[in-house]
């Protein structure tokens, strides 16, 4: 399997039986989304802990946002998925809040566990084994590819020295899964923005082995190496991946800007090309007022974003901060569905007016 017709990145995989062969053609299902138009263009705050936990792990997303470029769902499943799911049309990437467990690939084993970003490159036939009772995912699915910032590498590829993760931090497939089994296998698969299901009489893990450049991962957010400077340092500086037209980026704890005269937060800026997308995923956020684990923020395009009124004044004098949070901004505008809607908080938009605002710690 292999990008970009036969000029990009590819993976040789050594079935024991043609992986073409189908028993059955099932039904195809298009995907809805609910889209959300809202009233009036202004900064939004979402809180993703009261979304009601079930389904699997893919028919169990929750649209929140998407564009051209990226879908974006949250997700906590208490199931485990019917048969195996491939996308056919976009890699994905699961950053894990809450919960643990192995994504069961045609590649082998990939453990994953609370923090780590697992990376599914598309054609990648996989299923979920769900270990505990309480997980919260964030899931992206975009049509592009999922890829760390050329930037972090040389020009034959390998990351840097100076980059904030080492190949060492990819963690692949562990032990290979071989069933050369007979049966009936349901597998679906992303397509044509819907889901076409088959069913297999072979087991679609019948790999003996593989080798290339193809495979899913996972990053764990606890390695990503975080820069700090004697000023503030903008989001490019905790980048992880990037894909079309987005970018992934993770605020990791670390130092803070360590000049005598400096204001340890993000100063104000206007965001006239991106909609940049927050989720809190742990410790305490010093730039913002109300927002807690959990809550996502967009400050769209178009207007301006910084620190919340009394936010400078606390942050004064801190050495280090302990916030863990998941960024992604789009280049191109987000449209909302109704699952942010029901989850929406306006009171954020006037959270800047000391006079307006509701008194929050
Ligand atoms: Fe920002």
């Amino acid at each position: 399997m292999g990008y970009e017709g036969f000029s990009g990145n590819e993976t040789i995989l050594l079935h024991v039986h043609s992986p073409c062969r189908l028993d059955a053609v099932g039904d195809f299902t298009p995907i809805e989304r609910t889209e959300w138009v809202p009233d009036a263009h202004v900064h939004r705050l979402a809180d993703t802990v009261p979304i009601e936990q079930g389904g699997n792990p893919v028919g169990g997303r929750r649209l929140l946002m998407y564009n051209g470029d990226i879908e974006v769902s949250v997700c906590k499943p208490t199931e485990a998925m019917q048969g195996f799911y491939r996308n056919g049309e976009g890699d994905e990437v699961i950053y894990v809040h809450r919960g643990s467990g192995v994504l069961r690939t045609v590649f082998g084993r990939v453990p994953f566990k609370p923090k780590d970003y697992v990376v599914i490159p598309r054609g990648t036939t996989h299923t979920f084994e769900l270990e505990g009772h309480e997980h919260h995912w964030m899931c992206f699915h975009t049509p592009g590819e999922i890829e760390t910032p050329n930037r972090y590498r040389n020009r034959y590829g390998q990351l840097l020295e100076h980059a904030p993760f080492s190949q060492r931090d990819f963690h692949p497939p562990q032990e290979i899964e071989t069933f050369d089994e007979s049966g009936e296998f349901e597998v679906t698969v992303r397509v044509r923005d819907g889901f076409q299901s088959y069913l297999l009489d072979r087991h679609p893990f019948d790999v003996v082995g593989w080798d290339g450049y193809v495979w899913p991962y996972t990053f764990n957010a606890d390695d990503f190496e975080p820069r700090a400077g004697r000023f503030h340092l903008p989001p490019p500086a905790h980048q992880t991946f990037q894909g079309p037209n987005f970018v992934i980026c993770t605020f990791a704890p670390r130092m803070l800007d360590w000049d005598p005269e400096a204001v340890p937060l993000p100063y104000h800026h206007s965001n006239i090309q991106s909609e940049e997308v927050m989720f809190y995923a742990e410790g305490d956020y010093a730039a913002r007022r109300g927002v807690d684990i959990g809550s996502i923020t967009l400050h769209p395009s178009g207007l301006p974003h910084g620190p919340q009124p009394g936010a400078v004044e606390k942050a004064l004098g801190a050495k280090s901060t302990d916030e863990l949070a998941i960024m992604w901004d789009t280049f191109r505008p987000l449209r909302l569905t109704e699952e942010w809607r029901d989850n929406d908080k306006p009171e954020y938009a006037l959270s800047w007016n000391p006079d307006r605002a509701p008194a929050t710690a």
